[in-house]
């Protein structure tokens, strides 16, 4: 297949954008932070099945991490991902740099409200969802796109852009790619490459954990004692554990007493040494 064209800047996605779009060419947008996996490949191979065009954008997005966190030594791999991409006929690559998408002067962003404030990600890191939300609604406007697909694995993320896709008004249909996992479990993240060889043996004890907990839920354990067994679960193979949560999978809010099982997603965020994983199944 032939290589996607590259568009470094607003100005030449834009053109792309309606050049497809006078040729009566749906489009459907791939939103990355590039060190793309397997995950991210069949995103874009679900959106090739539902529109004319994909374009991927590759931005690792500084606004969305706090101090603290992994932005200057998060993986980029910019030439193996166009190469992957044109493996599976990606079409086009929107790779703006930071002052193209945050140009001096740069004062807005995305207030949110709803599943950005669950008590999941939000209480452990307050910050990113308004980085999450403010350069997603820039990708959607400045693509256009008739479509854009966002990956189940960040399933409290998923939530938050559809609803403030709702609420903003984009003209834009959002769909969830089903989390791709390795052989023995492990959710497909770009972050697993931080993983120590002793690290990545123990890693996919999450998935078992969480296919345990939503299994006992549905033998008719209660809920807060899923929860804590899960977590004292993953502590005893040596996880620090953020949170493990049974959520109401539509609000993501604590779910009504006597809800049913399949109404429930379980979510849970833990650290490994220095690399925190997330990760959720289905009740
Ligand atoms: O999920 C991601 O990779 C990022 O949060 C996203 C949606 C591309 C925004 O930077």
């Amino acid at each position: 297949m032939g290589q996607p064209v590259i568009l470094d800047s607003v100005a030449a996605l834009r053109r792309w954008r309606e050049a497809e779009r006078k040729a009566g060419r749906t489009v459907g947008l791939v939103p990355t932070m590039g060190a793309l996996h397997a995950g991210h490949i069949s995103l874009v191979k679900t959106m090739k099945g539902m529109t004319d065009k994909v374009v991927t954008s590759i931005f690792v997005n500084p606004t969305q991490f706090a101090p603290n966190e992994d932005f200057s030594k998060y993986p980029r791999t910019f030439e193996g991902d166009v190469k992957l991409l044109s493996q599976v006929g990606g079409d086009a690559v929107f790779a703006p740099q930071v002052a193209e998408m945050y140009p001096e002067g740069f004062a807005t962003t995305v207030s949110l409200d709803g599943p950005a404030k669950v008590g999941l990600e939000d209480a452990f890191r307050p910050t990113h969802f308004a980085g999450v939300a403010t350069v997603v609604t820039k990708l959607l406007l400045q693509a256009l796109p008739d479509k854009a697909i966002f990956g189940e694995k960040d399933f409290q993320q998923l939530a938050v852009i559809r609803r403030f896709v709702r609420d903003l008004d984009i003209p834009v249909e959002i769909l969830g790619g089903v989390t791709q996992r390795e052989a023995d479990g492990l959710a497909l993240s770009s972050r697993n490459v931080y993983l120590s060889p002793e690290e990545r043996v123990l890693a996919p004890t999450i998935h078992r954990v969480l296919t345990n907990a939503a299994n006992s839920i549905r033998e008719g354990v209660g809920i807060a004692q899923a929860e804590l067994v899960a977590k004292e679960a993953l502590e005893a193979a040596g996880f620090a554990v953020d949170y493990v949560a049974i959520r109401d999978t539509a609000s993501l809010a604590a779910p009504k007493i006597g809800a049913s099982p399949d109404s429930l997603r379980i979510l849970c965020a833990a650290k490994l040494g220095k690399t925190r994983l997330i990760d959720n199944i289905a009740v």
